[in-house]
């Protein structure tokens, strides 16, 4: 079996269509020793912002019925260590990197786009959906100007495809994608987390110091190939899918809603091994049903 399960987004080829989701892939450093990352079709690395951030306190980290709360709060150590130390060597796999941004402020977004533009980073992400962090983050992509500014600032930074990522809590999702594919991003991805909350019964406090997370697993995933679906039938660019994929037929379906690729990343937790395993049911699955592309599959949902 030799199926070719490469897939184009914005124009850069992914061996396969398989993505680590960012913040639940670090850089790639603890996965590293169990298998080569060349195996995945791209990283999206971990939230990166111009300066080091130490995230939020703990309890950051909390299980739930079908997925889990996090609180992480972007904590990672800046933009310039990204650069130096990480990219260099996640370079070295040869499939996609992914850098992805997230930023307090408009110029905090610029000045790291910039930076990046300088690298061979393949793309760059652009987190504007963080529910995490109190300034900035998902207040960026919850309203159509918040969101139509920071991509326009970051179009203008670099040359670099830019995939701007979507926060599922909003009201109208489509309008939040228009506005960032009039500004020039080259392809969204979606979703992130949902906000969600847990309460300690005993102690009556929220489980979470930051009182409330960002909810991902398994139980988000029809929330996640809803939006996919309306955003991929809005746009004209290509989307990404992600939210709750843990396993191949998981994928085929985000892929049937309009997605050209998918990322994974809770999933990843219970299973590091989980990525590869949807890549190898996608091969199979295209054998078995002689599909030469997965390009055949997308965004063929027929609607009642
Ligand atoms: C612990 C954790 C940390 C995350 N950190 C980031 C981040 O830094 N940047 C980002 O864009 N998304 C971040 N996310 C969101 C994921 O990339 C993804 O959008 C979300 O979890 C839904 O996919 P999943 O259900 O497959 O995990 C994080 C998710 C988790 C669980």
């Amino acid at each position: 079996m030799s199926k070719d399960l490469s897939v184009k987004v914005a124009g850069v080829l992914f061996p396969n269509p398989v993505i680590a989701a960012s913040g639940t892939y670090g850089f790639g450093e603890d996965y590293a020793p169990l298998y080569p990352l060349s195996k995945l079709g791209g990283i999206s690395c971990k939230g990166t912002t111009i300066n080091e951030k130490a995230g939020n306190l703990p309890p950051r980290i909390a299980e739930t019925t079908a997925g889990m709360l996090n609180s992480v709060g972007l904590q990672n150590p800046g933009v310039d260590v990204f650069i130096k130390k990480y990219l260099p060597e996640l370079k070295k796999n040869g499939n996609v990197i992914i850098a992805n941004l997230a930023g307090a402020t408009i110029d905090d977004y610029r000045a790291a786009a910039e930076k990046l533009d300088a690298t061979d980073v393949d793309m760059i992400e652009l987190n504007i959906s963080c529910p995490n962090v109190k300034q900035g983050g998902a207040t960026w992509g919850t309203t159509c100007d918040g969101a139509a500014s920071v991509t326009k600032a970051v179009r203008a930074a670099t040359k670099k495809p830019v995939m701007v990522k979507l926060t599922p809590n909003v009201t109208n999702v489509t309008e939040i994608a228009k506005a960032v594919e009039a500004e020039g991003a080259d392809c969204i991805s979606l979703i992130n987390t949902l906000l969600g909350m847990r309460i300690d019964i005993n102690t009556r406090r929220p489980v979470l110091h930051n009182n409330v997370g960002g909810f991902s697993g398994p139980a988000v995933f029809p929330v996640a190939v809803r939006m996919v679906w309306q955003v991929a039938s809005a746009v004209n660019i290509d989307v990404v899918g992600m939210g709750g994929i843990t396993t191949w037929e998981d994928a085929v379906e985000m892929m049937m809603a309009g997605a050209k690729a998918v990322q994974m990343g809770t999933a990843i937790f219970t299973d590091p091994y989980s990525p590869l395993k949807v890549i190898d049911g996608l091969e199979k699955y295209m054998e078995k049903n002689n599909i030469d592309s997965l390009s055949e599959i997308v965004g063929t949902v027929q609607p009642w």
